[in-house]
Formats: structure tokens, C-alpha cells, sequence
């Protein structure tokens, strides 16, 4: 198999540092590979690249090295300290790979403009491919959550866009966008495991079917959203009416100091209440709040309660609390995304991924938001795989 890239934008954050260091664990035989999907036994059988075989590099707007991030984040316990210490060299050496760049705040113009900033996103992941020598670039997006901006007929389609860019004002569009737009340029795929808007904008959308790119998104769903998809479909199973379904989330990393910010916290709210509000439909009342809980560290803790009505309009609740560590829930997700967005790619599949939705809290052309047929899709298509490569040895 030929050679593949990770690139990684945000990969001096909290889930980047998590990929890479546990990427590098599960390469030397440190660490099992639980939690990834793609290492479970519905995948035997199937082509995937080795996670030992996957070159990573990226940019970061943060110049705190990779060695010193992990073992910050080995000190909250997010990953095995002693192991953030035993791969510091490693760790060090790949930190060369990732550009401390300047990016732009939503609201400010990048300096010398869109287009200028286009164009270095481009030059630095032109370079990664030729440095490396690598056959396929996937580009992972990791970066603090940005606001969500207003779609105007500007992002219908590419020459509309490549149109307004030069003269658009401040605050026309995120630096998710410009990253988005410069991987697909570039040939790259693209997998969002934010909720800021990237690749699902029209005008991305048609170069990536252009290109022949596959693409996937939108934010990881790794804890409350991933039981909500479980326990959803169970309560419309049993015709049990939800009248309400209200969560609140308490994080306390990065992540949700950046989430204090009103406009980001409106960005990732709307992704978390989208499955819920598609799966109960308009009767139900649904809300989710996210608070900032400093000491809490990357420990989310979510708690939800849930009020329903059953046979002769007798009411019950249900409530649950779950206590994740965000980064090592996200973290196998994103290696299992990249191995299988490059296996679709090298199946001649483009666009997006609808099998890929069970990763994602707010599936772009996903079918459905129940988690269990959502995995049966995800097993199909392995089978699919598997049954291609039977088919081509014989
Ligand atoms: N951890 C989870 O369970 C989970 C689930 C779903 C989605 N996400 C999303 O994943 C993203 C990463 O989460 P995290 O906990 O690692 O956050 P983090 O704050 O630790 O990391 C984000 C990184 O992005 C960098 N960054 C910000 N803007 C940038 C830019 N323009 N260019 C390059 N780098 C930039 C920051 O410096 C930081 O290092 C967030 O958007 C989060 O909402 C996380």
C-alpha cells in the first residue's frame, strides 16, 4: 500500500496531541488498540492503513511543543504520563512537521487578505506531500470551534466564492473554511471533527465531487450525543412519548473556555440538539446547555433527564451521568475516520460518506441518526470491502 499523510490542523490540541502520542503507543506495542472500530473484528479482512504507517504532520496558531503538550496532558490524566515522558524524543522529532502558523480570528481578515491566506494554507500542504513523498493527504480538523457565519449565494459554487474572496470583509468567513477549501484544492480528502462549517458549503462540496475527493463531517460524536443516538431510537421503539429531553454538559479544557465565547457555544450547540430534534421530531422539548467548569479539566461530565410519557398517559423519567474523558474518546475516532476515509478513496469513492455517520454528531448526508443502524451501514460496507477484495483475488 502507497504512502498516506495525516495532516492536522489544531495538532497541538488537546485530541491531536491524544492521536498522535497514542498513534505512536499503539505502533510500538505500548498500548492495545481499544477503542478503535477499525480494530474490531468486523474489520478483519479489510485493508486499512497501519496506524504504524500513517506520516503525520500539521499547524498549530500554538508554538507549545507536542512533547510538552502530551505531558501536560499526562499530568491531567488524559494519557499515561509515563508514557508522554518515555516518547518525548519521538515526539519532538515529529513536532518538526507542524507549522505554528498565524490563522485569523472570525470577524478579522488574515494578513493580506482571503486569498493570500489560501495560498500559504495550499504552499504548506503541497510541501508536507513532496517532503514525505506521499501518495494521498488526508486533512483532519481539530481546531478550537469557530462561530457559525451567514451562507450567502457566495458559497454556491467555486467560482462564486474564488469570486468574492479577494474583496470580502472581515468576518465573511472562518479560517475553517480557507483550510477546507485549500485542502480539496490541493487534492486532499478532508474529514470536520468540529462543528464549524467546512466542507459541507455548496461550493466545497462540488470540488470535492470535481476532484473525486471524499470528504466527511460533522463533529465527533464521542459521549453525550453518542448515547442520545442510543437511547433515542429505543424510546421511539417502544412508542413511548418524550415530552421533554434536557442536558447539560460541564467541561472544563480548552475546548470549553473556547465555548464560553457565545457565538462558538451557538455553533456547537446547534450540532449537539440537531440528532435529538430529527430523531423525536417537533413535540418534544429539547435543550442542552454546555457550562464552563474549570477544575473539571477534559473530564465532561453530562448529565441529562428525560421525561416521557407511556400507556395511558402514565409519566416517567430517566436520567443518566456520564463522566468521559474527551480526548481519549476522540482521539481512536479520529484514527478510525482516517483509515477509513482512505480505504473509501482507494475503493474510487468520492464525496461524502454516508457510512461514516455513526462518527459524527451531526452526519452530512447521513441517513439516519440512530447509532445502531447507523453501525450496520458502517458493517455493511466492510462487508462490501471485503467482498470486493475476495472478488479480486479470485
Ligand atoms: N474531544 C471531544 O470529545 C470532541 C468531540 C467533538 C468535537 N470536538 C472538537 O474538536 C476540536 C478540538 O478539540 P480539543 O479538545 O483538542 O481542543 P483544543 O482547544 O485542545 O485544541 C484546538 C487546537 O486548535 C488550535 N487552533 C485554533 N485555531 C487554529 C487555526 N486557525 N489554525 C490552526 N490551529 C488552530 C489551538 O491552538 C489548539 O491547539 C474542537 O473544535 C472540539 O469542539 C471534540
Amino acid at each position: 500500500m502507497n504512502r498516506l499523510g495525516v495532516y492536522i490542523l489544531g495538532a497541538r490540541g488537546n485530541v491531536a496531541t491524544t492521536v498522535i502520542t497514542g498513534a505512536m503507543a499503539i505502533s510500538q506495542g505500548r498500548a492495545p488498540a481499544t477503542g478503535l472500530v477499525t480494530a474490531g473484528p468486523e474489520f478483519k479482512g479489510v485493508v486499512l492503513a497501519g496506524v504504524q504507517d500513517i506520516v503525520f504532520g500539521g499547524c498549530d496558531i500554538s508554538a507549545v511543543a507536542l512533547a510538552d503538550k502530551a505531558i501536560e496532558i499526562g499530568h491531567s490524566r488524559i494519557l499515561p504520563l509515563d508514557l508522554a515522558r518515555d516518547l518525548k524524543t519521538e515526539l519532538n522529532d515529529l513536532d518538526r512537521r507542524i507549522a505554528t502558523v498565524e490563522g485569523f480570528r472570525f470577524g478579522t481578515l488574515p494578513r493580506g487578505g482571503y486569498l493570500a491566506e489560501l495560498a500559504r494554507v495550499e504552499e504548506r500542504l503541497a510541501r508536507f506531500r513532496v517532503d514525505h513523498g506521499l501518495d494521498r493527504v488526508v486533512v483532519v480538523n481539530l481546531c478550537s470551534t469557530e462561530p457559525h457565519f451567514a451562507e450567502t449565494p457566495d458559497f454556491d459554487s467555486p467560482d462564486s466564492l474564488l469570486t468574492a474572496l479577494p474583496k470580502a470583509p472581515a468576518g465573511f468567513c472562518t479560517a475553517t473554511l480557507i483550510n477546507a477549501l485549500a485542502a480539496l484544492r490541493q487534492g486532499c480528502a478532508y474529514v470536520n471533527f468540529t462543528p464549524s462549517q467546512g466542507s459541507e458549503l455548496p461550493a466545497l462540496r462540488k470540488i470535492a465531487r470535481d476532484l473525486r475527493l471524499p470528504h466527511a463531517g460533522k463533529d465527533g460524536k464521542t459521549g453525550e450525543t453518542l448515547l442520545k443516538t442510543v437511547l433515542g431510537p429505543m424510546f421511539l421503539a417502544r412508542n413511548l412519548k418524550v415530552l421533554s429531553w434536557v442536558g447539560n454538559n460541564f467541561l472544563g479544557n480548552n475546548d470549553g473556555a473556547v465555548l464560553e465565547a457565545p457565538a462558538a457555544k451557538d455553533s456547537k450547540l446547534r450540532q449537539k440538539d440537531a440528532a435529538l430534534r430529527e430523531m423525536l421530531g417537533g413535540d418534544s422539548f429539547v435543550r442542552t446547555d454546555i457550562q464552563y467548569v474549570p477544575s473539571l479539566g477534559d473530564w465532561k461530565t453530562a448529565w441529562d433527564l428525560i421525561h416521557f410519557e407511556g400507556f395511558l398517559g402514565t409519566q416517567m423519567t430517566f436520567q443518566f451521568t456520564w463522566q468521559g474523558c474527551d480526548s481519549a474518546l476522540a482521539a481512536p475516532l479520529v484514527l478510525d475516520l482516517v483509515r477509513l476515509v482512505d480505504a473509501a478513496w482507494r475503493n474510487g469513492e468520492s464525496g461524502l460518506l454516508p457510512q461514516l455517520s455513526p462518527f459524527f454528531k451531526n452526519p452530512l448526508d447521513g441517513h439516519t441518526h440512530d447509532f445502531a443502524r447507523q453501525m450496520a451501514n458502517l458493517y455493511a460496507w466492510a462487508d462490501q470491502l471485503r467482498g470486493a477484495r475476495a472478488g479480486a483475488r479470485r
